[in-house]
């Protein structure tokens, strides 16, 4: 049976005829066309600057397509930096996702290899291929290499927010402060320490969707570049073993992948990331399997937020890959991967070379996974807190109180020198989940009160319907479901009810009665729509909360694209 490119290309009539002759117009000619056809999806952008050398990783890509008897054709997707982007990234994964779908299905290609890097540009590419179904391999960008400032060692964005909050407390000179700008960030690629865009591209090696080493190898590492090359050599022969990600992205696969979330202390962003993906595939995966699966999992990887390292480190230990073989015991090894080969098979020669980055399962930092789902009146649908990046003192903490209304009010209020704020209190920030923000920003880890950080205080309970970046650390409750905007509890917290955090028991209750919860809800009125029109007004109206991802409701599930078909026309 013929592929879809060459039902594409020897289709008969002036159809048949305009494909080649258009084709030709490249210089391509009748050799090229017979072969199997591999887009490139790229998600390069000069307003993104952890992408900004994916260009360089196409060519790598091409020539490992080109070696192994396929034509590479590269295609550009909208490309989501996170430093640049408002109101926030999170606004247009889906747009993102939906843009990678519809070209994988409109193109005539029969293979896929998709170029990603900064936070929202990998889970968008996964979601969209994943819905398309055609034989395809991530490959992102990689990480940063570790920042420096003298002899200190420094992790973007990790160090950004420690070094300003000593800058608001008055600790840290303006001088010094601007200094350290021009060597924090100071390569290309992603975020260097276990933030988002790590926490995804290395649990792509975990759901079987990256060759072995995608996850760590820093972006200006050769290796990268020969990753790359090998990634165009395989999708070709994924093409003809019609290998699809639907093959490959099983809820075991996901089980192994929250696993190694878990093991990593990885960003709180992928409990909404992985279940959107999931959701492509018609698997199912509830908040409660993260927290099942974390109680399971020591934390190995010590990496900043969590832990002491960062990529760079984590690459030189061994990678993902040594991650994952000391993993193996908690993991489903049989699961089939884009190597052809079991998930098993691609780690089990993966050595430790340095056992404090990776620490074996008998000799983990924390005997738990990073992550905590918590239940109760105020988060009836589940909340999620990263307890390893979090101050152990205040995992059992009951206090007031203090709440902002939205962002406008957050900003306008915060460093109010008389707002009625101690360090007990819980900060409380309503209006920015996915319908409030909109989408969902990561404002979930917003500053201390200037006025507390210059008595000294480094941490407090903060609760939100929002996200946290994955760099960012703190005792923060984020995520809280259903969101306020949408009528939830944490709508209707007032400054000075108590509010008790209790993570060993897995619950945040609001203590105020049913009746006195009952009367405000009666009262309570939703925002202003956050938007009238266009895309946003489309985000608004179908955006699912967080416990399903944050997804679209009509893009939940599959629509393959049948990898031998006949053209429409
Ligand atoms: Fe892209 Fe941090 S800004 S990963």
């Amino acid at each position: 049976m013929r592929s879809r490119s060459r039902v594409f290309f020897e289709q008969g009539g002036v159809a048949g005829f305009t494909h080649r002759a258009f084709a030709k117009s490249m210089g391509f000619d009748g050799d090229d066309l017979n072969r199997p056809i591999i887009g490139i999806c790229n998600t390069y952008s000069e307003l993104n600057n952890c992408n900004r050398h994916l260009r360089e990783l196409a060519e790598a890509v091409k020539r490992g397509v080109l070696q192994a008897g396929g034509l590479p054709l590269e295609f550009p997707t909208i490309s989501l930096g996170e430093i640049f982007l408002s109101p926030t990234s999170m606004l247009y994964r889906n747009l993102a996702a939906m843009d990678t779908e519809e070209m994988i299905r409109g193109q005539p290609i029969d293979g896929v290899v998709l170029l990603t890097n900064c936070d929202k540009t990998t889970p968008a590419a996964l979601m969209g291929a994943a819905s398309a179904d055609l034989p395809c391999i991530l490959v992102s960008g990689g990480p940063m290499l570790s920042g420096h400032y003298q002899d200190q060692i420094l992790g973007a964005c990790t160090d950004c927010r420690r070094l300003t909050a000593e800058y608001e407390a008055g600790t840290l000179d303006g001088a010094t402060y601007r200094e350290i700008e021009d060597g924090i960030v100071r390569s290309a690629g992603h975020c260097m320490v276990m933030g988002t865009a790590s926490t995804m591209n290395s649990l792509t090696e975990a759901l079987g969707m990256a060759l072995p080493g995608n996850g760590a190898i820093p972006a200006v590492d050769s290796r990268r570049l020969r990753l790359a090359q090998n990634a165009g050599r395989r999708v070709v022969e994924l093409v003809e073993e019609a290998l699809r990600p639907s093959h490959i992205m099983t809820r075991q696969a996901f089980e192994n992948a929250i696993t190694l979330l878990c093991a990593l202390g990885g960003s709180t962003n992928a409990v909404v990331h992985l279940p959107a993906l999931a959701g492509r595939l018609n698997v199912e995966l509830p908040l409660s399997l993260f927290d099942e699966i974390s109680r399971r999992t020591p934390l190995i990887a010590n990496m900043r937020p969590s832990g002491r390292y960062q990529m760079e480190d984590l690459f030189y230990a061994g990678g993902i890959p040594a991650v994952l073989n000391q993993l193996l015991p908690l993991l489903h090894g049989d699961t089939l991967t884009v190597t052809g080969k079991s998930l098993a098979e691609n780690v089990q020669n993966a050595e430790v070379q340095n056992s404090d980055v990776i620490r074996s399962l008998h000799n983990a930092l924390k005997p738990e996974g990073g992550l905590a789902v918590l239940c109760g009146n105020l988060a009836p649908e589940g909340a999620v807190i990263k307890h390893s990046a979090a101050t152990p003192e205040l995992m059992q903490h009951r206090g007031r109180a203090v709440v902002f209304h939205n962002i406008d009010d957050l900003h306008a209020r915060l460093n109010d020198p008389d707002l009625d704020v101690t360090a007990t209190d819980i900060l409380v920030l309503q209006n920015v989940g996915p319908v409030g923000g909109p989408g969902i920003p990561e404002v979930g880890n917003f500053s201390i009160p200037r006025k507390l950080l210059q008595q000294g205080v480094r941490d407090m309970v903060r609760v939100s319907d929002g996200r946290m970046s994955g760099t960012a650390f703190g005792t923060i409750v984020l995520h809280v479901a259903p969101e306020s905007a949408v009528g939830g509890p944490l709508a209707l917290v007032r400054d000075g009810d108590e509010i008790e955090l209790d993570v060993a028991g897995r619950r945040i209750h609001l203590h105020v009665g049913d009746e006195e919860l009952a009367q405000r809800k009666s009262v309570w009125r939703p925002p202003q729509a956050a938007a009238s029109r266009g895309y946003s007004r489309l985000y608004l109206d179908h955006v699912t909360q967080a416990p399903l991802g944050c997804d679209f409701d009509f893009l939940h599930g599959a629509d393959p694209v049948q990898a031998r078909e006949q053209p429409k026309f």
